[in-house]
């Protein structure tokens, strides 16, 4: 693989910090929130965490999210199917949705869905008057521009820890921080469901392990700052990381593979020689759910 010089220019681009701030401030500006569509998409995402946590997990229990996004609309469907309290977290400095109107429209979208969920949720704090809502501290914690490094939250205090496409964009150098902060807030007995896409996610159709033909400085020049970048952890890596920081069992669920034998040998015999001395069926996820228990 070569350095393609405009991977390169824009890598370095995303890298210089001020500027990519600006261009999120304007393109914010340009594009007000779509209410409807972060109600559709909260919805979904709400289906998804159901179908791997299971309702009688989530009854009664304090979830943990990490790379949760910046609202808490999720946090407020999980409290209404039982869950006790939330906490979010989320390194992105996003700017909290304090406006009602967003959250009312969820309440009346949840319930022609048939949650049973009402005017003001639990875990939300409305000043009519004001107009503005926030996250009830004794129900949801929110933490916003905070890695999951570093939890503010008490040894053991966590039933279930959880989250979809966030571990592949973890760092390298803070991987094993986050394993250990998730033992550190899991109660003994505890579980985490962590859903991981393994591929190259700038070529995910055509050629999804594009990004393992690369030794490691050319994936740090062309793609270490971009927002879509993976720290390219393997099932294997993810499981040893995981059992350093001390989880008893440490599993992969529902593993999706590349599926076309001859595509998939041919990407096999270009990757780098970082990856091509590994377990070849291993390397052929596309997708997990890592499965902890403390
Ligand atoms: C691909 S998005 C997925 C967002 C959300 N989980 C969903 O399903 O829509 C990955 C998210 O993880 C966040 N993230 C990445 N590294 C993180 C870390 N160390 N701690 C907390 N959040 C992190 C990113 O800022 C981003 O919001």
């Amino acid at each position: 693989m070569h350095l393609n010089p405009k991977d390169v220019a824009l890598n370095a681009l995303a890298g210089f910090g001020p500027v990519r701030d600006l261009l999120r401030r304007a393109r914010d500006r340009r594009r007000p929130v779509d209410y409807d569509r972060v109600v559709d998409y909260s919805l979904h995402r709400l289906e998804v965490r159901r179908s791997f946590i299971g309702d009688e997990r989530i009854r009664g229990a304090t979830l943990v999210e990490i790379g949760s996004g910046p609202e808490v609309c999720v946090a407020l469907l999980l409290l209404a199917v039982g869950a006790r309290r939330l906490v979010n977290i989320e390194i992105d400095p996003y700017r909290f949705i304090s406006d009602p109107a967003l959250y009312r429209r969820l309440v009346e979208r949840a319930r022609a869905d048939g949650l049973d969920i009402s005017w003001p949720p639990a875990g939300l704090l409305v000043d009519e008057t004001a107009g503005v809502a926030r996250p009830d501290p004794e129900r949801i914690s929110l933490y916003l521009g905070r890695s999951a490094a570093s939890i503010p939250e008490p040894d053991a205090s966590a039933d279930v820890s959880f989250s979809v496409a966030v571990l592949e964009h973890v760092g390298r150098g803070v991987m094993r921080s986050v394993a250990e902060e998730l033992f550190r807030v899991t109660k003994p007995g505890g579980v985490g469901y962590h859903r991981i896409d393994l591929v190259d996610h700038y070529y995910r159709r055509e050629d999804p392990f594009r990004f393992l033909r690369m030794g490691p400085l050319e994936y740090r020049l062309m793609y270490s700052n971009r927002g879509s970048s993976s720290n390219r952890y393997r099932l294997d890596d993810f499981e040893r990381i995981f059992r350093a920081a001390g989880f008893s069992e440490v599993g992969f669920d529902d593993v999706r593979m590349h599926e076309d034998d001859e595509r998939y040998a041919q990407s096999l015999a270009n990757f780098h020689a970082e990856f091509r001395g590994r377990d070849r069926e291993m390397l052929r996820a596309l997708e997990c759910m890592l499965v902890i228990k403390r």
